[in-house]
Formats: structure tokens, sequence, C-alpha cells
């Protein structure tokens, strides 16, 4: 396994970070069986991937228990265990939001279903417009004093807010967010024409979400095909992925592939591990092979060329359409 440090910051995360959103239930492309979700993160434990991402929202704190009761035994001082608050936890007030309320009650309640004694990166999933920055900065801080959580990062929003939330914690001595995690990868890179620039500016470092396009750049899918298995066929969120630029992407990538001998999901995560602005892509493979396979793209290398071949289809635009979480 590579690694490197997480932003401008010293701790050492594996350049593949186990993404956990599917480890739960509620939808149906979820891994709804916890031992299969044990073996996956067992086998990225074993590949030394060191970096775990969750949030609390994730099947309503499922994935949080399950990702817990996976890394009990495990030695808490090497791993880099990030999760998130913002989305909504339960029906009636203050179930959601980044309020200092919700935040100091979601930190504790993501302490216990984590079972551990400190969030390595605790992240704002969205921004939330009704409550002051300043506030949620200032009760992110206490949980840094408190020693409850490491260090702060961001996910998904307009750069102008990320830039805001800078600012305030610059002007009020918070504690600076150290990363974005946004959504990037081949056929979504509307984030190039948003956060990136941002980011490789302010010294932030970035953590892909859906780095293969939710598997649409895993080469699962056929043109003009309905999807009948696979997350397409049940994820609506899928559907902005089925373009002529996104199938013009994956021409590439299939090409390139079979160049090197490599899988398509190599390829497409090769691409993003290539970008200096990158960290850690979040990958979110269901099993094991999907792992190993994902594994494989750090011996993949490409050149200056093919990375202006795989870019060609697309034409990145800030188009705000960031989803709910
Ligand atoms: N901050 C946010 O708002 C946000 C949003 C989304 C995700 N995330 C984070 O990012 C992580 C990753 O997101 P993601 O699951 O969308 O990532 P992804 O890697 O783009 O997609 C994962 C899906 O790709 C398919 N796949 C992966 N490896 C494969 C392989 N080798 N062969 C065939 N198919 C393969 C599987 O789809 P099938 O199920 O079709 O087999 C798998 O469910 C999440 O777990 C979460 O931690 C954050």
């Amino acid at each position: 396994m590579e690694y490197t440090t997480l932003g401008p910051t010293g701790m050492e995360v594996s350049r593949l970070c186990l993404g956990c959103m599917n480890f739960g239930s509620g939808q149906p492309w979820m891994v709804d069986d916890e031992g299969q979700a044990h073996a996956v993160i067992d086998r990225a434990l074993e590949l030394g991937i060191n970096f775990f991402d969750t949030a609390n929202v994730y099947s309503r704190g499922e994935s949080e228990a399950i990702l817990g009761r996976a890394l009990a035994d495990r030695d808490r001082a090497e791993l880099v265990v990030a999760t998130k608050v913002y989305g909504p936890m339960f029906d009636g007030p203050n179930g959601q939001g980044l309020s200092r309320k919700h935040v100091l009650d979601q930190a504790r309640a993501s302490l216990d279903r984590l079972d551990t004694d400190y969030i390595d990166l605790y992240q704002i999933h969205r921004w939330d417009d009704t409550t002051p920055i300043a506030e949620t900065l200032s009760a992110l801080d206490h949980l840094l004093e408190e020693g409850l959580v490491r260090y702060v990062g961001a996910s998904t929003m307009p750069a102008w807010q990320l830039m805001k939330a800078l600012h305030e914690a610059e002007v009020n001595n918070y504690e600076r967010f150290v990363s974005m995690q946004c959504e990037y990868n081949l056929v979504d890179r509307h984030e190039e024409a948003n956060v990136l620039p941002l980011c490789a500016d302010q010294d932030l470092g970035v953590i892909p979400w859906s780095p293969l396009a939710g598997g649409f750049l895993a080469d699962k899918y056929q043109r003009g095909k309905e999807p009948e298995e696979g997350r397409a066929a049940t994820d609506e969120f899928m559907d902005k992925r089925f373009s002529e630029e996104g199938w013009a992407v994956l021409e590439v990538v299939r090409e390139l592939a079979a160049a090197k001998d490599a899988t398509a999901v190599q390829v497409a995560l090769a691409w993003l591990l290539h970008k200096d602005v990158i960290d850690a892509p979040i990958v979110g493979p269901r099993t094991v092979e999907h792992l190993e396979d994902n594994a494989g793209a750090l011996d993949v290398s490409l050149s200056p060329e093919e990375i202006e071949r795989l870019e060609a289809p697309v034409t990145p635009v800030w188009n705000r359409d960031i989803g709910d979480v």
C-alpha cells in the first residue's frame, strides 16, 4: 500500500480510503450481510488500508456500528476513522443539521456506535443554510479541545461556502478544515470547476467519493440497455452517468484497460491517483473481489497523453447538482 499525509496534516493515510456507505440496509444495492462487510474490511486491513470513511446517516448509524465492530480488535493508533454529521438522524426538531446542539449530540452518538474514544476526521456532510458556520466551527472546536475529534473536514458544497468557512475559521481562530470530500470521477468532473482549484490553493486534502461513478466505470453496463443488475438497476442517482459523454469516457477507459492488461476499474482509479490534488479516493467495494480489483489501480501508470484522452469527452461545468445525503 502507498501512504500520503492528509492535506496539510502530518496524519498518514493509505492512498485508498475504504468507504462504508454500502455496509448496512435500507437500499437494495447495499450489503445487508455483516459477515460480508467484515470480510471486505478485514481484507482492506490486510492490504494496508488504514483509512475508513463512514457517516452517522449511513443506514442511520448501522454503517458506523458495523465498522466499529470490525475494527474492535485492531491497533487503533494506526487507523484513521472518518465520519460525518449533518444528515437526518430522526424526525422532529434537531434531528439534523449543523447546530451546536446536533453536532455535539451526534459526535457522542457516533463515538458510541464506532466504539472508539475519538474520531480522526470529523466532516460536515453538507452546508447547513440555517446555522451560521461560526456556530458549527465553534462546536467542532469544542470537540477538538475535548480530544474527541482529531481533525475536521468538509464535504460537497459550492466553493464560496468552503472559502467562507475557511475565512471564519481564520478570523475566529477556529481549527480549519483539512480536507474536502467531494464527488469526483472520470464522468463527474464538475468539481474541477468548483472546489478543486480552491483545495489546491488552500492546501486542503481531497478525498473524492464515488471514484467509479457508483460502478458505471466498472464497465458493467451496456449502452442502450436498461440495467437489470448492479447499483444502477435501483439507484436513480446513477441515471446522470448514462449520458453520451459517459459512454464516450468509458470507451477510452476500455481501450486503455485492454492495452495495459488492466481492468476498467483500475484505469478509472489510476486516473484519480495521478492527480496532484487527490490524496485518497474513497472506494466503495461491496465484495472482497471488488476491493482487490480496486487495489490493483496502484500498479497502473498513465502517460500525459493517455490522461488527455480520458479527459477529452467531458468539459467540466459546475452545475450545483450536489445531491442529498
Ligand atoms: N460525502 C458524500 O456526500 C458521499 C456520497 C457518496 C459516497 N460517499 C463515500 O464514498 C464512498 C464510495 O462511494 P461509492 O460507493 O459511490 O463509490 P464507487 O467506487 O464509485 O462505487 C462503488 C460501486 O461500484 C461497483 N464496484 C466497485 N468495484 C467494482 C469492481 N471491481 N467490479 C465491479 N463493480 C465494482 C459496485 O457496484 P454494484 O453495487 O453495482 O456492484 C460498488 O457498489 C462511500 O462508501 C462513502 O464513504 C460520500
